[in-house]
């Protein structure tokens, strides 16, 4: 089975994979889930190290997703005291078939009652984080549960797999516990759990991606205010599709170089006289920066300004234009704001070589993914390009696969 495939099928097999999920469930844990619930990985098409900078996004939600079916434990007549901890109610268990070790399941179980941040390593940090900041939440009284988690987000990808469980568990606990809270307000919480309990100072893009995005567009998101629009984004209709380049390259945003970027940014406003970079006008006099802080600052300036001219195209039409923005857009960040790495250059100036109308790395960086924008007939070229230049400098063999702007999260059945 080709990757292609494999990723098509991740979009429309969530039906399938969340029956298949349920009946896993009830071997596990000896009875039926209340419901499965999915949430979608993302791509950012343009928009990079801008959230963080109160700036502007384009992600999309993706065809691949990490599911949860989850079943609260209901006191069982002698718990009826109020006391959940008391009556060990506030118990989680964890199980995924996403990492799993050599069971072929990996489990984790706490009490909500003991939950500080560095408590649950692993996978489990991720639901327990929400967890942690939904049982903060002022009249919010979460019980324990029980939750299996698998996934078709891939690990380290930069295609925010774990941003996809913290909102798949958000997405179930909102709807299991009645809590009616909106979607910004889900990103918030989610952000705050990554933040704060899982301790990546990442931004609120992913979330928001996975949260808000819909089938067949990108969101064109504010991270200053939270207010979004649905772009389209055409690329079938117009002859193109997106190719994902899996480097295979781990990068971790709980590492210095994301956090080091942010420090910068934040130094440069306060330089500027700004609250952030978005209060910068595109154009500033950057001389009174140190040479470094004023790359990083210039990045964020123009990324912004990207982000405007490619939601400016689409909204025309114009979606092949959209390909030499995200080419400036990854020159940007390879020297400007120094994230990318070897291995997403190479990615990157192939996949143009190959016939990409556009390409450039994509998340984080320090590793993780790059997008080309790809003439439908080219897709094999450029697949076999990419590869072949990986094996002769020498890399490990990149993953490359398609990937279609898709639904975001919510509940499966
Ligand atoms: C990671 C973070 C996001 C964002 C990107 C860079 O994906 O999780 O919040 O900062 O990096 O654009």
């Amino acid at each position: 089975m080709t990757h292609q495939q494999t990723a098509q099928q991740a979009g429309h097999d969530d039906g399938t994979r969340a029956e298949e999920l349920s009946r896993r469930f009830a071997e596990v844990y000896g009875h039926a889930p209340d419901g499965v619930w999915r949430a979608p990985g993302r791509v950012n098409l343009i928009g990079e190290h801008t959230d963080y900078n109160d700036g502007f996004v384009l992600p999309f939600a993706i065809d691949r997703a990490a599911l949860v079916a989850v079943r609260l434990r209901r006191p069982d007549g002698a718990g009826h005291d109020g006391d959940a901890a008391a009556a060990g109610h506030d118990v989680v268990d964890l199980a995924s078939t996403w990492a799993p070790d050599d069971s072929g399941l990996t489990r984790a179980r706490f009490r909500i009652a003991d939950l500080v941040p560095g408590a649950v390593s692993g996978w489990g940090a991720y639901p327990a984080g929400v967890v942690h900041v939904l049982a903060g939440l002022d009249g919010v009284e979460v019980p324990g549960f029980e939750l299996l988690l698998d996934s078709t987000v891939p690990v380290g990808a930069g295609l925010s797999s774990s941003h996809a469980v913290e909102v798949a568990t958000i997405v179930a606990l909102d709807d299991l516990l009645g809590l009616d809270l909106d979607r910004p307000a889900m990103a918030r919480l989610t952000q705050q759990a990554e933040n704060d309990f899982v301790g990546a100072p990442t931004g609120i893009m992913d979330q928001s991606a996975s949260l808000m995005g819909r089938t067949g567009a990108a969101l064109f998101l504010d991270c200053r205010t939270l207010e979004s629009d649905l772009v389209p984004l055409p690329v079938a209709q117009h002859g193109l599709t997106v190719l994902v380049v899996d480097t295979g390259v781990a990068h971790s945003h709980a590492d210095g170089g994301y956090g080091a970027r942010r420090a910068s940014c934040e130094r440069g406003a306060a330089a500027l006289g700004a609250a952030s970079l978005r209060d910068v006008p595109d154009g500033a006099d950057l001389t009174g920066l140190d040479e470094e802080t004023a790359r990083r600052v210039r990045h964020v300036l123009g990324e912004n300004r990207r982000v405007l001219e490619t939601v400016e195209r689409l909204r025309a039409g114009d979606v092949r234009g959209i390909g030499e923005l995200l080419v400036a857009s990854h020159v940007s960040l390879r020297d400007d704001y120094e994230v990318s790495c070897p291995e997403l250059d190479l990615a990157v100036d192939t996949a143009l070589a190959a016939g990409a109308v556009g390409a450039r790395m994509t998340g984080g960086g320090f590793g993780g993914s790059a997008i080309a924008l790809v003439p439908a007939g080219h897709t094999e070229q450029v697949r076999t390009a990419v590869a072949e230049a990986f094996a002769n400098a020498g890399h490990r063999a990149p993953e490359v696969f398609v990937v279609v702007p898709g639904e975001g999260a919510g509940r499966v059945r």
